[in-house]
């Protein structure tokens, strides 16, 4: 008797209802009014941030300028999520004569979640140089758009006053809410969120999954898309800066 070898397809049938591609169709999202007023949230005012996020949105900007205003972009935003920061009384002599000044109270860490978190640890750095830098990889399961961990080179000695977990897109929230369960996991204090856009949905997952941390954005769109982009968003930030389009 000859074996049948007819795949059987009622189990593909079934996945394909679900339209795999498309994991956010139906989904419910919050409205981009009802989040704007959550706790510690920091939505950038600053008219040369919206400036060139405009720029960066277009999609005519190629990707050598779309790293440099990353770039930009986090060091004006590292400048803003860093107004609150201690200082410690230092005595120092100027050409002229001995003065007490201030220094930043404590090390600052930042962690680029990889790939498109390293344009804004850039920007980061040339802002807070002494920063020291842990590589978080992550990417999103574009099925399911469930994060993926594939590097990790976290420290674990930490005497840090802030550490900021930087990420251009607040999409769905799975990345930001994962890399913040790992850096806690690692005994990470005193930790912030910086990204350039950020859609409703996942702003109020992670204010939920994370009450504790203040998050900083460039802007705020309106929603996700079914594919679980950000709307009207700038595309995909990590393809757009290292031209893998
Ligand atoms: C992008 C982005 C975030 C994540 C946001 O990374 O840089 O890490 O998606 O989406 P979420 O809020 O729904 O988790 P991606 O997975 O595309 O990887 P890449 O940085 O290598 O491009
Ligand atoms: N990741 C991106 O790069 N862009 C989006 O719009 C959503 C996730």
């Amino acid at each position: 008797m000859s074996q049948d070898t007819t795949p059987d397809t009622s189990e593909l049938a079934s996945e394909s209802t679900i339209s795999p591609s498309l994991p956010m169709r139906g989904v419910p999202q919050p409205e981009r009014a009802s989040v704007l007023s959550l706790p510690d949230v920091h939505i950038s005012e600053h008219p040369v941030v919206a400036h060139k996020i405009s720029i960066l949105r277009d999609r005519n900007t190629n990707p050598p300028s779309f790293y440099g205003l990353v770039r930009e972009l986090g060091a004006l935003l590292a400048y803003e999520a860093t107004s609150d920061l201690r200082t410690v009384p230092t005595p120092l002599e100027t050409p002229l004569e001995p003065m007490v000044g201030e220094k930043l109270a404590g090390g600052v860490g930042i962690v680029p979640i990889l790939r498109a978190g390293l344009g804004l640890a850039e920007g980061f750095r040339q802002v807070l140089p002494d920063a020291q830098v842990w590589h978080l990889g992550l990417r999103r399961d574009e099925r399911t758009l469930e994060p993926i961990e594939y590097y990790n080179q976290l420290a674990r000695a930490v005497n840090l006053q802030v550490c900021f977990s930087v990420d251009p897109m607040l999409a769905t929230g799975g990345s930001a809410i994962d890399a913040l369960n790992t850096l806690k996991r690692y005994g990470v204090p005193h930790l912030r969120y910086v990204a350039l856009i950020g859609a409703p949905y996942g702003l109020l997952k992670l204010r939920e999954a994370h009450p504790d941390v203040p998050i900083y954005l460039a802007a705020l769109d309106e929603r996700l898309d079914e594919r679980g982009y950000i709307c009207p968003g700038l595309g995909d930030a990590g393809d757009r800066q290292f031209g893998t389009l």
